[in-house]
C-alpha cells in the first residue's frame, strides 16, 4: 500500500498532531509522517514528535519580519526536503499567503474548532456560547485561499452544556478532535490517491 508522506504543521501543544502520529503507527493507515514542523521553535509538540522518532523542523517566523512569503519559502524547503505529499495543519497559527496555498492546494488540510461555516477565525468556542448555540464541534477541511473556507471533509459535534465556558467547551471538544482528525485525514488521502 502506498502511504502518502505526511507533514504536520504546528505552533504549540500539538495534541492533534499526536493523535495523527498515533493513528499512523498502524501500517494500514494511508499516510506516514515524514516531518513535524513548527513556526515556533519552543512548541511543545516538537518535543513530542522527536520523542516519537519523527523528524522535526523549526522555522521561526519572527526571523522573517513581515515577509510572510520568505518565511513560507523556508518552510517549503523543509517540506520538499522531506518529500511531503500531504500537509495537515494542526494548530498552526499563521495565516498562509496565496503563494503557499496555491502551491499546496488540494494536498493540504486543516482542523478548525467550529462547525464551519460558522465561526471562522479565532475565539470559536466563546462565539458559539455567546450566540446561544446548543451544539459546537470541529471541522476538517481542505485549505483554500480564504481563511477556514475550503471544502469540508468531515465534522464532529457535541452539545454545549448549561454553564459551559470557552475553556470547558474546548476541553470537551479536544478528544472529539483527536478522533475526527485521523479519520478525516484518511478520507483526504483516499481522495488524493484515487485522483492519481
Ligand atoms: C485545536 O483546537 C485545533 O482545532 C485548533 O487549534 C487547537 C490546537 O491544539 N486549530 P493542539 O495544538 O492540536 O493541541
Amino acid at each position: 500500500m502506498n502511504r502518502l508522506k505526511l507533514a504536520i504543521l504546528i505552533s504549540g501543544r500539538g495534541s492533534n498532531m499526536e493523535a495523527l502520529l498515533h493513528a499512523a503507527e498502524d501500517p494500514a493507515y494511508p499516510a506516514r509522517p515524514v516531518l513535524v514542523a513548527s513556526n515556533r521553535p519552543d512548541a511543545k509538540g516538537l518535543e513530542t514528535a522527536a520523542a516519537a522518532g519523527v523528524p522535526t523542523a523549526a522555522v521561526d517566523h519572527t526571523l522573517f519580519g513581515k515577509d510572510r512569503e520568505a518565511f513560507e519559502k523556508a518552510l517549503d524547503a523543509e517540506l520538499e526536503a522531506a518529500g511531503t505529499e500531504i500537509i495537515a495543519l494542526a494548530g498552526f497559527m499563521r495565516v498562509l499567503t496565496p503563494w503557499f496555498v496555491g502551491k499546496w492546494e488540494g494536498r493540504m488540510v486543516n482542523i478548525h474548532p467550529s462547525l464551519l461555516p460558522k465561526y471562522k477565525g479565532l475565539h470559536t468556542h466563546q462565539r458559539a456560547i455567546d450566540a446561544g448555540d446548543t451544539e459546537a464541534g470541529a471541522t476538517v477541511h481542505w485549505v483554500s485561499p480564504g481563511v477556514d473556507d475550503g471544502e469540508i471533509i468531515q465534522q464532529a459535534s457535541l452539545p454545549i452544556l448549561p454553564g459551559d465556558t470557552a475553556d470547558s467547551l474546548a476541553a470537551r471538544l479536544l478528544p472529539v478532535e483527536h478522533k475526527l482528525y485521523p479519520e478525516a485525514l484518511a478520507k483526504a488521502c483516499a481522495t488524493l490517491t484515487s485522483a492519481g
